[in-house]
């Protein structure tokens, strides 16, 4: 038995998860053509999706990593964003799209809107694996999501519990929640 089965259920299995991965690739790789693309992943929880995606692109892209830290009143985020490791190279000219784990409340992706679209890149976009519509409190437009999820807390493939789970090839739920 794997280590995780007895407090995880699957939620979205990884054939699934692979099959859309591929799809968001294609359509990234038509609407980009002859652009100079940069892949801004958020730190953590999007590193798993940002290299499968990168593989599903087929264009000369590069890729920068952001770390960000949400102070938490309670369980849910403040919307008061801590950059805990910035990005290597200037966005200057380049068309970013940023790549997330999860949009949930919305409020850590619009501060990494504001602090990207500050440092002049040509345009900015976004796309995330998942999105829980019924959280969010502010209204962040989102050009390419994975898939639409309901209000549960999920794990796997990124995504954490106290920095454990990231490692599932799958999106799970925990059992408890
Ligand atoms: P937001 O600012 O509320 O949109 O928060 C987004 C961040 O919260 C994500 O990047 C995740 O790190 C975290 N998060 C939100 N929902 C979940 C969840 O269900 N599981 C794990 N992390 C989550
Ligand atoms: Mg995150």
């Amino acid at each position: 038995m794997a280590f995780y089965e007895r407090d995880v259920d699957t939620m979205i299995d990884t054939d699934t998860l692979q099959a859309r991965i591929r799809e968001l690739g294609v359509e990234i790789t038509k609407d980009y053509q002859g652009k100079d693309l940069t892949l801004v992943g958020i730190m953590k929880g999007s590193v798993f999706f940002l290299t499968d995606l990168a593989k599903a692109i087929d264009l000369p892209l590069t890729f920068e990593l952001m770390g960000v830290s949400s102070y938490h009143g309670g369980t849910e985020t403040t919307g008061e964003v801590r950059i805990t490791h910035d990005l290597t190279k200037p966005l200057h000219g380049k068309h970013v799209l940023v790549v997330e784990d999860i949009i949930d409340t919305g409020l850590t992706m619009k501060f990494l809107l504001e602090n990207l679209g500050a440092r002049h890149p040509a345009s900015v976009k976004v796309c995330t694996l998942l999105e829980k519509p019924s959280r969010a409190k502010v209204k962040v437009a989102i050009d390419y999501k994975g898939f639409v999820i309901e209000d549960r807390f999920v794990v796997g493939y990124g995504l954490d519990w106290g920095e454990k789970y990231r490692n599932l090839p799958f999106i799970g739920v925990m059992k408890a929640d």
